[in-house]
């Protein structure tokens, strides 16, 4: 029989808790030992590792190098661009050295008096195929090197003796389409619990009432291992603490122990939620105490946020009672120069950058994050679309996860659902990116199923597949079945789809793949698909694209005149490693060149064009190209602005050029014209285009008007002088000593005045000393073979950034960068 102890407490009311729960966890991050190996001892216990190299987890295997034309080479025909015949694909998985096997040891420390606890490990993810070992058993085996894992260890561990855990992992030639890392590139944790435990993902909690005066919070938890109770009762208490940390609701009952595991159901009214959202990231905590006769057998915490979502036919996604409409970023999950390593400096920079570009949304393409990705999106206010495939069972490359979808799709979205489910920032799932299966009615139908296991994990969320054949799917069906129909390019049958579809909206789940290269920019100024010149990279001036893609805009003006149309998330916000599309054979070319963001995290010409459409509120005022074009003089040079303001005019060495206003009456049914395509007429809507301006060495200056005609603010470029000295910039210049920080150093290399040496891109040399290390520099040229790792790396377009990372010890860090013909320069980063 239940009995109900208490209800809710007063606001603030504190719980008095024992000191010490039975749980404890920890990360296994070092004392690693690493071999690229393979041989079928290195499971057992008495196998001597001595020889192999120390490594500290999580750790990327192949970011390290060197890059090669041979890593990973695919010879084959990428269907999805297009490509009909098998041909040589060099770079398209980064040229890194991923491929082939690897096996990580360590000793596991297991306390003689572990008594009738349980041991846990669980992996956040391990690149790939993992075979886990405990004293020389296999205690399982996870091919998805995206998903979190886990084992219970407890009958292979020997309390109190030595006890050996080793990691096989193994990655297949041609198994990606972008650089997956490697290895055990996640965290790796151990976790003992009392007999009586809340399981991994144990806590399911939903807020089916969200309104100003109250919320109602829905708790439904697990409890393992009842039968060791022998049939005496449980004590469960259970609270919910405010984003204050204070006590807002609590019960405490007694439970009969019948069976081995059990549901326990509860509720919470919370008056005046204080509601999760963009800009009020607001944090719950669910607090479950499990006690047997006043001793503490298990406390778990749970973190959550109270919001609604809901969509509307003809309106669209609402969050909170409010329209949201998706000003999303696909990214992959490398942090650049870190490769796949899981850094929690490094996300939470390119969620800060991407928040500062006005992104609000990014989907984890094309797999599930980093546990770690989603609890920062979770505090700082960023929805997520949390995806799950690339593929199912039809291959997209000949080894990839289409040899293991039918057996393993079920447990793999299981486990992303069941990890995400109590994360407010996830606002919806995807179970798929642009599969082969699209037009068939067997597709729409397995569609069908992965949205209905979803729904069956979690009935809060919304589903959406990333479909890239419109035409496929409205026949098949696949468009239909979806909760959100997700359309990947091609917005000019966004129309076309909306007219048939019940849905009464649609997103665009992959928009765009513009391509460009920070701070390069090519002549004559037009519009190209495809194109590809001698140094590997694209213009700057935001023209090129894909063939089967387009220029923003072509995206803005459907985002923004269809009510119906939810938003769009763009390819890509920043680049990553692998698919330098349109450099498919051209080695080298390691990186993509999609990105608004480059690989080093700076910003490229686009992500003020997206920043001055998404960010309307926020300043704008960017010119482009640089002005330092010796040889140039003469030679037509057209000059963008990339501005929230409505007009702009531009002068050139105090000479105007004119007066340009963004053209408000331009309309999609207008321009869908190959002749609007060449003239760029619906950038005129969104961009400040001068196309006929010559360029003489001096000074661009543009002055920007607001809907009033007042002069608001200016901006200014300058032609550089010679390079002059270096200048450094730390995002961070205070950082914690755990060892893992990281203070990301932009440098410069600047004239006398201080303008940047556009076309600067000498070797620079760094050295780190006091209470931090080098961890690594990029520069985001994707032509680039310089390893990242090494503590010297070329500039590109006259910057770089490099990474200090900290000790594990307070104290300062000084980075000292030198270069030939240039005096060193030093920054100081408090490590603190
Ligand atoms: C899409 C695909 C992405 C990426 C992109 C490049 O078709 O979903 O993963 O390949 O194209 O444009």
């Amino acid at each position: 029989m239940k009995r109900l102890f208490a209800c809710a407490l007063t606001l603030g009311a504190a719980l008095s808790l024992p000191l010490q729960a039975q749980r404890s966890e920890r990360l296994l991050e070092k004392g690693w030992r690493f071999t690229r190996e393979d041989q079928s001892q290195f499971s057992s216990p008495t196998f001597n590792d001595s020889k192999w190299s120390r490594v500290v987890v999580p750790h990327d295997w192949a970011i390290y190098g060197p890059f090669s034309f041979d890593n990973d080479k695919q010879h084959l025909a990428i269907a999805q661009d297009g490509q009909k015949e098998a041909m040589e694909h060099a770079g398209r998985t980064g040229g890194l050295p991923f491929v082939g096997t690897g096996w990580y040891r360590r000793s596991l420390e297991i306390p003689s008096d572990l008594g009738d606890r349980r041991v846990f490990l669980r992996f956040d993810g391990a690149m790939s195929h993992a075979r886990v070992y405990v004293n020389g058993k296999e205690v399982g085996y996870w091919p998805y090197g995206y998903n979190t894992f886990a084992f219970d260890i407890t009958s292979f561990v020997r309390p109190g003796e030595a006890n050996t855990l080793a990691v096989r992992l193994e990655n297949k030639h041609e198994s990606s389409r972008w650089y997956p890392g490697a290895g055990l590139y996640r965290n790796v944790h151990l976790t003992f619990t009392s007999p009586v435990y809340v399981p991994l993902w144990g806590t399911q909690i939903q807020t089916p009432t969200v309104e100003a005066s109250r919320a109602y919070v829905d708790v439904r938890t697990r409890i393992a291992g009842m039968s060791t109770l022998s049939g005496r009762p449980l004590q469960v208490k259970t609270k919910i603490l405010s984003p204050e940390g204070k006590v807002v609701a609590q019960r405490e009952e007694e439970i009969q122990s019948a069976g081995t595991e059990r549901l326990y159901h509860t509720g919470f009214d919370v008056e005046r939620p204080q509601l999760w959202d963009i800009d009020q990231p607001h944090l719950y905590k669910y607090v479950i105490e499990l006690s047997d006769g006043g001793r503490l057998l298990d406390r778990d915490t749970t973190t959550f946020g109270i919001r609604s979502i809901e969509l509307k036919a003809g309106d669209g996604f609402y969050l909170n009672g409010r329209k949201l409409k998706f000003q999303g970023a696909c990214l992959h999950h490398d942090l650049g120069p870190l490769g796949a390593a899981v850094n929690e400096a490094a996300m939470r920079r390119q969620i800060r950058t991407m928040q500062d570009m006005g992104v609000n949304a990014i989907r984890t393409s094309h797999n599930m994050p980093a546990p770690e990705f989603v609890r920062l999106c979770d505090e700082m206010g960023m929805p997520v679309m949390a995806e799950s495939f690339d593929c199912w069972a039809q291959p997209k490359v000949p080894n990839g996860y289409n040899l293991d979808f039918n057996e393993w799709h079920e447990r793999d979205l299981v486990n992303l659902v069941h990890q995400f489910r109590n994360s407010p920032s996830v606002i919806m799932w995807s179970i798929g990116n642009e599969v082969p299966e699209q037009p068939s009615l067997d597709g729409a139908k397995l569609a069908y199923r992965l949205q209905e296991i979803c729904h069956r994990e979690d009935p809060t969320r919304p589903v959406t597949n990333g479909m890239d054949n419109p035409l496929g799917v409205l026949k098949s069906g696949m468009a239909t079945t979806l909760d959100i129909p997700g359309f990947n390019y091609r917005p000019f049958l966004y129309d076309t789809a909306h007219k048939v579809l019940p849905q009464g909206f649609l997103l665009g789940s992959e928009t765009c793949s513009t391509v460009s290269s920070r701070g390069v920019y090519k002549f004559p100024v037009v519009r190209k698909s495809m194109a590809k010149y001698p140094d590997h990279q694209s213009s700057g001036y935001d023209v090129e694209h894909c063939g089967w893609s387009n220029l923003p805009e072509d995206d803005f003006i459907r985002q923004e005149d269809h009510d119906w149309s939810m938003g769009e998330f763009i390819w890509t916000g920043i680049d990553y490693l692998g698919e330098p599309t349109p450099y498919y054979s051209d080695w080298p070319s390691h990186s993509s060149l999609f990105g608004a963001v480059d690989l080093a995290g700076l910003p490229k010409d686009r992500f003020y064009l997206y920043r001055s459409h998404w960010k309307k509120d926020a300043e704008t005022l960017h010119i482009l190209p640089h002005w330092t074009w010796p040889g140039r003089e003469g030679e037509v040079t057209p000059i963008f602005v990339y501005t929230n303001y409505p007009e702009a005019e531009l002068f050139i060495n105090g000479k105007s050029q004119g007066r340009q206003r963004k053209d408000r009456s331009i309309k999609i049914e207008d321009t869908e014209n190959e002749d609007s395509q060449k003239a760029f007429t619906r950038q005129k809507r969104y961009r400040l285009m001068w196309m006929d301006t010559k360029y003489e060495p001096g000074e661009v200056k543009v002055v920007a008007y607001d809907d009033a005609g007042k002069a608001v603010a200016t901006q200014t470029v300058r032609t550089a002088g010679r390079a002059h000295h270096l200048e450094l910039s730390a995002d961070r210049t205070t950082i914690s000593p755990d060892g893992k920080d990281i203070s990301f150093v932009t440098v410069r290399v600047v004239d006398k005045d201080g303008n940047l040496v556009p076309d600067d891109g000498r070797l620079l040399n760094f050295k780190v000393t006091g209470a931090g290390s080098f961890r690594a520099a990029a520069s985001g040229n994707p032509a680039s073979l310089d390893a990242f790792h090494l503590p010297r790396h070329h500039a590109f377009s006259g910057q770089l950034v490099a990474l200090v990372q900290s000790a594990e010890r307070a104290g300062e860090a000084v980075l000292t960068v030198s270069a030939k013909g240039l005096p060193s320069a030093s920054i100081r980063i408090q490590v603190k």
